[in-house]
């Protein structure tokens, strides 16, 4: 027995009583087991042991040692222990507490129902053309048959910017533009924003169209309705039915007004339909022999038909919305309903 080593112990065991954290923990450590400390000390120390004692003495140094290490390795895991616990305890996750809500936008109801239309007829092999909405008045009016001074220049109120150029007030105005660069066959479908001096429930000064034509030989009154009825039957449901209403545009001959069965009383009446049955969706016609004239295309060779609608209005009639003021009102509690 070395009564150095046992009074190194002695003390040891009186401070690691008192260790409750683990910094006081680690102070200890390197009190006793440190680069300085007292058992390393004991260690170094060992030369200066007289010969026949020194055997012994490092036996003794080195099991208070282990000694030490031991006890501090236990109560080390045992703080690590009690503190994550407290830990867990006071940083708790309740996870019945609401989370954040960050709020997704979606696209427009306009440009939802346009893409919808776009989709239909690019299935159809109809590709997308785009003109300009500052227009010439030569491709929004003159072109179309509808030169200076025609009485059918009155259905559309336009904003003129001057006396050549204005607001389109029409996408059909990509009609001639088109057909100045390119040869039949064409299918093609021009959607965009058109603008119009009017305003009430069903007008507003900017909205937006979907022009759509086809040109080849032999195209008939027969292919635009059947483009036309595949059209609404993928974007009104297979049930809907069409008809053809005798009607005037200066750039078709003959010209008509499509109407299909009443989206909500599904043709028996009702006040949406106006107890007709019927609601009108689109224009459309054969190509007028002068607008072909007025591209340089041949209309002794070449046929073909048009058809222009309002993409708020479809919407209006898919949705049963009845203000059209509402699609820009940006009024959220209705945009999120789509
Ligand atoms: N451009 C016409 C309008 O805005 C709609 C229209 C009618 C387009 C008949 C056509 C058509 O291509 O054939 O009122």
């Amino acid at each position: 027995m070395f009564n150095d080593i046992d009074s190194i112990k002695n003390l040891f065991r009186e401070e690691i009583e008192k260790a409750d954290n683990l910094k006081y923990l680690q102070e200890l450590k390197i009190k006793y087991l440190g680069k300085k400390g007292v058992i390393t000390g004991k260690i170094k120390s060992l030369g200066t042991i007289p010969p026949n004692e020194r055997r012994e003495y490092g036996q003794q140094v080195n099991d208070a040692k282990k000694y030490i290490e031991e006890i501090i390795d236990v109560h080390e895991k045992a703080l690590r222990t009690s503190e994550l616990n407290k830990t867990l305890q006071t940083q708790r996750i309740d996870v019945t507490v609401p989370g954040h809500y960050t709020p997704a936008g979606h696209l427009h109801p306009t440009t939802q129902v346009l893409n919808e239309i776009i989709r239909v007829f690019t299935s159809l092999g109809f590709h997308v053309e785009q003109g300009p909405e500052v227009e010439l008045d030569f491709y929004n009016f003159e072109a179309l048959n509808m030169p200076k001074d025609h009485p059918a220049r009155d259905m559309q109120d336009t904003f003129y910017i001057s006396d050549d150029v204005v607001l389109r007030t029409h996408t059909s105005s990509v009609q001639v533009r088109v057909m100045e660069n390119n040869s039949p066959p064409l299918r093609v479908i021009a959607p965009g924003k058109v603008y119009r001096c009017d305003a009430d429930v069903t007008h507003i000064p900017m909205f937006h169209q979907l022009e759509g034509f086809m040109v080849d030989k032999h195209i008939t009154m027969g292919d635009l309705k059947g483009v036309l009825q595949v059209f609404i039957h993928m974007v009104f449901g297979p049930a809907t039915k069409l008809r053809l209403r005798p009607s005037f545009f200066p750039f078709t001959e003959p010209s008509a007004e499509i109407d299909i069965s009443c989206v909500i009383c599904k043709g028996s009446g009702c006040s949406v339909c106006k107890n007709t049955g019927w609601l009108e969706i689109l224009g459309a016609g054969m190509i007028n022999p002068r607008v072909f004239e007025m591209a340089g295309y041949d209309p002794e060779f070449y046929t073909g038909f048009a058809f222009g609608m309002g993409i708020e209005r479809v919407a209006m009639l898919k949705y049963g919305i009845d203000d059209i003021r509402l699609f820009y009102e940006n009024d959220k509690k209705f945009l999120e309903q789509f």
